[in-house]
């Protein structure tokens, strides 16, 4: 029997499972090269499909993945933010990581930081899990700023050059994240802005 689907909602997101109609601006959003900046390349339609079809399948799967983050005010997809089991080649494998890209509109609103404090409610109270990492390359600095938003802790002993990016490549050289559950707390920022728990 196919897990019960879990899909979180915050004060202004919902976090959900991928629908068909999610994929133009879903194709749209990876083949901005601004969203892509911190990645090898822009994705074409077959690459940014079979990654949609990857995300829906693992939360049919498991009842909990990477979701379509949707804004409430005008039901838009905005991108995609949740949890992950990343290749088990990494340094620092196994684990379970948090991951998210929104669409440039939906930048510098506090969309990321609102969906990602409800994935990891989901990580650490549904799936009582014990660590959550996050991992960018170095340069990418707006994505290590969610992260510290979110309480994570820098574990510089653990930069990893990434295995799926060939040496010397400038986006090789990676820096890993981690929060532990005991540390999930409440940012002073989520005084200004609830999220429902
Ligand atoms: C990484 C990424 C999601 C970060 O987005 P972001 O908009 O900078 O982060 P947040 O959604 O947390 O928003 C925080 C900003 O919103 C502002 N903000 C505005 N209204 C807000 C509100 N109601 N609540 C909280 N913050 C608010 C904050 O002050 C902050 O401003 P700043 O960006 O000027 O510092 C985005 O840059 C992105 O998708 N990049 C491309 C993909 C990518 O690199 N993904 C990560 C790969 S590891």
């Amino acid at each position: 029997m196919p897990p019960a689907l879990i899909e979180p909602r915050t004060a202004r997101l919902q976090l959900r499972q991928w629908r068909a109609q999610d994929r133009d601006a879903f194709a749209a959003m990876v083949a901005d090269p601004e969203v892509m900046r911190y990645f090898p390349a822009p994705l074409t339609r077959t690459q940014s499909d079979a990654m949609a079809d990857k995300c829906e399948a693992l939360i049919a799967e498991r009842g909990w993945g990477i979701w379509v983050v949707e804004r409430l005010a005008d039901q838009q997809f905005i991108g995609f933010v949740g949890l992950h089991v990343p290749q088990p080649d990494l340094p620092f494998s196994p684990c379970v990581e948090i991951a998210w890209r929104l669409a440039q509109h939906a930048w510098h609103q506090g969309f990321a930081t609102e969906a990602a404090r409800a994935a990891l409610t989901v990580g650490f109270g549904t799936l009582q899990l014990a660590e959550i990492v996050a991992f960018t390359t170095k340069t990418n600095t707006p994505s290590q700023a969610v992260m510290q938003r979110l309480g994570m802790e820098r574990d510089s002993a653990s930069d990893f050059d990434h295995p799926a990016l060939p040496a010397g490549h400038p986006l090789r050289p990676h820096v890993l994240y981690r929060l532990g559950a005991a540390n999930f707390g409440a940012p002073p920022e989520r005084q200004a802005y609830p999220v429902p728990l």
